[in-house]
């Protein structure tokens, strides 16, 4: 199980933003291409991955790679994904997740909830230019990468995850877009530690 936390503080956490206009909508455009490089390869879906996608501190969209369906790699399609799961949010009571489409479920929960459900078997890190280089880390059996958005995440969600995790890993020296490093920890993972292709 690999899972990825995305934290999108500036996300909308209502239905009503315009599928035209992404960007303006708190980079959901970036969110949008965040899920898709978490959760798909060419042509198929990784099955083994969850990806949460933190709306402003208040809900979070789960994907379950294993169950997922309607996921295209178009940005447009998956943000109409997100708000078709904004449109139950009063369904979304306490920290009960609801299934908005098959594999996608609404759940009222910001960072720090959404840590503390992470499965006590995972090994979370955050992903950051500023920490170890991850050709030093050895690959975990079940990795949790958290990660911001187009912005460093704030200082209040930074302490959150500080109090979740003391690892933090470079993917490289240069700041990346969010999706891009996703797909850097996705190889990461696929090849051992850049180690088996
Ligand atoms: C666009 S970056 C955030 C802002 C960035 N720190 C800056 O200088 O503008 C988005 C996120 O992708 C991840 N990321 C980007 N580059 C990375 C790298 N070289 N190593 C690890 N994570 C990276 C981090 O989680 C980062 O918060």
């Amino acid at each position: 199980m690999r899972e990825f936390i995305i934290v999108g503080r500036n996300a909308p956490t209502a239905p009503e933003f315009a599928l035209d206009d992404l960007p303006g909508a708190g980079r959901l455009d970036l969110l949008a291409r965040c899920v898709t490089a978490s959760l798909l390869v060419s042509h198929g879906i990784r099955d083994d991955v969850r990806t949460h996608l933190v709306l402003g501190d208040a809900f979070t969209v789960r994907f379950d790679g294993d169950s997922l369906q309607g996921l295209n790699p178009d940005e447009r399609s998956t943000a109409a994904l997100i708000r078709t799961a904004l449109e139950r949010r009063d369904e979304a009571i306490g920290h009960v997740p609801v299934e908005t489409s098959p594999g996608v479920s609404l759940v009222r929960m910001g960072l720090e909830t959404t840590l503390d459900s992470l499965t006590g078997e995972s090994t979370v890190s955050r992903l950051h230019e500023d920490g170890t280089p991850i050709a030093e880390v050895r690959p975990p059996e079940k990795a949790a990468f958290v990660l911001s958005d187009h912005t460093d995440l704030c200082p209040e969600d930074a302490a959150v995850v500080k109090g979740h995790t003391g690892l933090t890993v470079s993917l490289g020296p240069r700041p990346l877009h969010a999706d891009h490093a996703i797909a850097v920890a996705h190889n990461w993972l696929d090849t051992s530690g850049f180690d088996a292709y």
